[in-house]
């Protein structure tokens, strides 16, 4: 089994450390009942380290982070930092670190559970049962190509630039892993574009398209301009399967998906790097989509699942343990089932809880799943 996988856990700020104690408590019950044994380590990052350290996320923390096996992280910044120049802000950590540890591809599931299907904004027979995994590219494209920039023009004009720069390794990697992704699911994937209008959106479709056809001929490839893609999210979801885009198209298709599933509360994401050759490890970042909810932090009403969901992820993407993390997402559907709810997806007719309540009776559900 998976014993001896060094998990770095840094739980930042605000709610961070409060849905963190609940992913503790999960793994407490895994070394006892199910015999496997992570050595946790654990550090600052956020406006936590910037206190304590005077730097978001230090030299040392990128050093552990890329010792470890995989980095669960909670979420990082809050009013008390606001004052901190732009270059020593929290929300830097988090930064540092996807660019040190080369996390390319940022893996953003949309998945509406049975019990919640009345939270989303849309018709419960529209939503119930999508199942999406959006991969969005996440160190290239239009947020970091060059040139950039806000310029003065001879006329005295402003003029805002910003460029969407694509190379074709960049595409390939991240499509890998959008196509084993499908073949692990519904072997389908919708890579998305405005191949159009750009000539990145070309060279993407052309890329996609070529190590489909090579690579992954089992897999139904299908591809879609990104705003035909928002369209169908809204009006029929349950086509997709796996949706792949660039840093832009994905960063706004995941939220949109995401916003089919209800509450913030309820969504994970990885953010994975490639695998290295020699040693075959993979670095990986798992974190809540939320972030720190500086307006409830301390009060205990947090909802710890996007943390805990986002540790089930950790478990079958890092460490090959699909079984226990599908026994994770099971036992917190069950408990969603059984009508518990956190303040954030509060219904009619549920109990209300906090964190740790939230948290107990997940695992008092494993405890009954096993
Ligand atoms: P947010 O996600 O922290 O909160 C948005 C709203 O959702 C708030 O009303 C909050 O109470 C609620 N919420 C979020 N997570 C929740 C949970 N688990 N349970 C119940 N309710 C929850 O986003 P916001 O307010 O825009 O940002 C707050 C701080 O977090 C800022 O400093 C921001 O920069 C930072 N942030 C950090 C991220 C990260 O660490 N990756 C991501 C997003 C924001
Ligand atoms: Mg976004």
């Amino acid at each position: 089994m998976a014993a001896n996988k060094t998990l770095l856990m840094l739980p930042g700020d605000g709610i961070g450390p409060e849905v963190m104690r609940e992913v503790r408590r999960i793994i407490e019950w895994m070394d006892r009942r199910r015999s496997v044994t992570f050595r946790i380590e654990e550090g600052l990052v956020g406006g936590a380290a910037i206190d304590a350290e005077g730097t978001p996320c230090s030299d040392a923390t990128v050093a552990r982070a890329k010792a470890a096996d995989a980095v669960l992280f909670g979420s990082v910044g809050g009013p008390k930092w606001d004052s901190q120049p732009f270059e020593n802000r929290p929300e830097l950590g988090v930064l540092r670190l996807r660019k040190e540890l080369g996390l390319f591809a940022n893996l953003r599931p949309a998945l509406v559970l049975n019990p919640l299907v009345d939270a989303s904004s849309l018709k419960p027979d529209v939503v119930r049962g999508v199942d999406i995994m959006v991969v969005r590219e996440s160190t290239g494209g239009i947020y970091f190509g060059e040139p950039r920039g806000i310029e003065t023009m001879p006329d005295g004009k402003r003029r805002g630039v910003d460029t969407e720069v694509y190379t074709e390794d960049e595409i390939a990697r991240v499509a890998r892993v959008g196509f084993d992704l499908a073949r692990k699911r519904r072997g389908k994937m919708t890579s998305v574009e405005k191949a159009n209008v750009m000539q990145s959106g070309r060279l993407w479709r052309a890329v996609v398209g070529e190590i489909g056809r090579a690579e992954y001929p089992d897999v139904q490839l299908e591809h879609m301009y990104a705003d035909n893609c928002a369209m169908q999210l809204c009006s029929r979801p349950k086509q997709f399967d796996v949706i792949l885009g660039s840093n832009l198209f994905g960063d706004l298709l995941s939220d949109l998906a995401a916003a089919l599933t209800g509450s913030l509360g309820m969504l994970p994401s990885a953010t994975l790097g490639a695998v290295d050759a020699t040693s075959g490890k993979r670095h990986a970042l798992y974190e809540p989509v939320h972030g720190s909810a500086p307006d409830i932090a301390g009060k205990g009403i947090a909802n710890p699942c996007a943390q805990i969901l986002s540790f089930a992820m950790l478990l079958r993407w890092s460490f090959g343990m699909e079984e226990d993390a599908a026994l994770l997402e099971t036992a917190v559907e069950k408990v969603l089932g059984g009508g518990l709810r956190t303040a954030d997806i509060m219904q009619t007719g549920m109990a209300r809880v906090g964190t740790g309540v939230m948290g107990e009776a997940v695992m008092r559900e494993l405890e009954k799943l096993t």
